[in-house]
């Protein structure tokens, strides 16, 4: 279960930055007063355009960095005070993480697993089962700096497996991939939803929001405007697709927020 209560993000943007980027604001808030929960069994994705604030909740969720208020509880345990425990229960996947270039994948993952306390054996057995699921087993000992984005995506999400937690937060998954291997992504997300995990996804693309996911939460602004089943989200807009839906919502809560 993954509970989120009124969270906001303040990021503060230091002169350096600020004369850099050419900013007038000392603080960015990129995400103000978000709730939401998730279920086990259930899919929910986050959807919204490029500095929604999609990522900066999905960070904080996965105690990369700190909410400025707010709370967030993912098994029981607090982000805050417990953050031990909850990365101990989450699979996290996110685009920034960089593998380094010069590890083949099978050591990336035996890194990993070790950083993880896992035995060898157990990572063994992990590792053969997410390689074969992913198709990586045959570039399994090739350098990482010789692979192209979809692996480098692949290992990056095989990582972000090694251990099998129930909670998984993953940001823009299928990001890089294409359709051949975006559908064993979501496949396998589906799979890990039959098995009951709890599942929260970052997307800005509508059709994998509509095709994978229970429930729906468009982010504009850093405000959570809508949130519900596909269903409800049409007949709350009036409209008969997700695109329209949010194109609707967005000349409605955009400019003001963005
Ligand atoms: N470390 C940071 N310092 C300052 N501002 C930041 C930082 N990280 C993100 N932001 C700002 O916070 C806002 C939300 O960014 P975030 O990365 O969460 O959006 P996103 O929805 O994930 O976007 P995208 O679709 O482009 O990945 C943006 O305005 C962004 O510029
Ligand atoms: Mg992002």
């Amino acid at each position: 279960m993954i509970e989120v209560r009124n969270l906001t993000k303040t990021y503060f943007v230091s002169k350096r930055e600020r004369k850099k980027n050419k900013m007038k604001n000392e603080y960015v808030r990129a995400v103000e007063n978000v709730s939401f929960s998730v279920r086990p069994g259930e899919i929910y994705a986050l959807l919204g355009p490029n500095g929604a604030g999609k990522t900066t909740t999905l960070r904080c969720m996965s105690t990369l960095i700190k909410p400025s208020s707010g709370e967030i509880i993912i098994d029981g345990f607090d982000v805050q005070n417990d953050s031990e425990s909850v990365r101990e229960n989450i699979s996290f996947l996110t685009n920034e993480l960089k593998l380094d270039e010069h590890f083949s994948a099978d050591y990336t993952m035996k890194f990993f697993g070790g950083l993880r306390n896992m035995l060898p054996e157990q990572i063994d057995l992990r590792k053969n089962y997410l390689f074969d699921i992913f198709g990586i087993e045959g570039f399994k000992n090739k350098q990482i700096s010789d692979f192209s984005t979809g692996m480098k995506q692949k290992l990056g999400i095989a990582v972000s497996l090694l251990n099998d937690p129930e909670v998984i937060i993953f940001d823009e998954p299928t990001n890089g991939l294409d359709i051949l291997t975006a559908k064993t992504v979501t496949d396998y997300l589906l799979d890990m939803k039959e098995q009951g995990k709890t599942i929260i996804i970052s997307t800005h693309v509508m059709r994998v929001a509509e095709k994978l996911s229970d429930r729906i939460g468009i982010l504009i602004g850093g405000h959570l405007i809508i949130e519900g089943t596909l269903k409800e989200i049409l007949e709350k807009t009036e409209t008969e697709t997700l695109d329209d839906a949010f194109f609707a919502l967005y000349e409605k809560f955009g400019d003001d927020n963005g």
